[in-house]
């Protein structure tokens, strides 16, 4: 079986054993991590943080992106899926936390993400965990940072607005459905929200 079949089917298990906490039966496609990823600066990132990583197609990318002295955190709740990304990435750069993305700060320390990484469901999610974890991701941010964000629809675009002083939003109209990317940004001045 390739890769990306297995893949699959071990996203599809956990989705059937958990629908609102995994969000969607299919990872994200190539095309909708990639347009995700070009929000922010990963490349030039010392520090970046990713929530809900899964099976790891945003990881791969941000993998492939980030410098060699880069530090790469992936939270993920659902310990057999965390068990999937140590087995697939043997990269010393990644540290695959199993916990909530509500306790990120207690796995940050004094340390800032530059860029941080986010595909929680927040549409299926409990609304005073939605609230905790969109609470802690300004927190976490460094002042220059940016917050990428993918949805399956724009629900969370107020509660983002509400707490970065911007919020730019892009549509990948290749993923299947539909992704809706939002940049977020500790800094007024780095555009204000748009849609495209
Ligand atoms: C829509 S999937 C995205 C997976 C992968 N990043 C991708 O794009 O294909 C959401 C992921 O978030 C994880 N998740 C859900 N709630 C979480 C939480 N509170 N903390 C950390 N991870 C969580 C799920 O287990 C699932 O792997």
């Amino acid at each position: 079986m390739n890769q990306q079949l297995a893949e699959r089917l071990r996203f599809l298990r956990a989705f059937a054993a958990n629908p609102r906490q995994v969000g969607a039966i299919l990872p994200t496609s190539r095309q909708a991590v990639r347009d995700m990823l070009d929000l922010g600066d990963v490349p030039g990132a010392r520090l970046v943080v990713e929530l809900g990583a899964g099976t790891g197609s945003q990881t791969a990318e941000i993998l492939a992106r980030m410098a060699p002295d880069a530090r790469l955190i992936a939270l993920e709740i659902d310990p057999r899926l965390a068990q999937v990304l140590k087995e697939r990435f043997d990269d010393p750069r990644l540290e695959v936390v199993v916990d909530s993305a509500e306790n990120l700060e207690q796995h940050l320390g004094e340390e800032k993400a530059d860029v941080l990484v986010c595909a929680l469901p927040f549409t299926s999610l409990e609304p005073g965990l939605r609230r905790r974890i969109l609470d802690a991701m300004p927190a976490v941010l460094a002042p220059h940072g940016v917050a990428t964000v993918i949805q399956y629809s724009p629900f969370i675009q107020n509660e983002l607005r509400r707490r970065f002083p911007s919020v730019r939003r892009r549509i990948s109209p290749l993923n299947v459905p539909p992704a809706f990317l939002f940049a977020c940004s500790l800094q007024a001045d780095a555009g204000e929200a748009t849609a495209v």
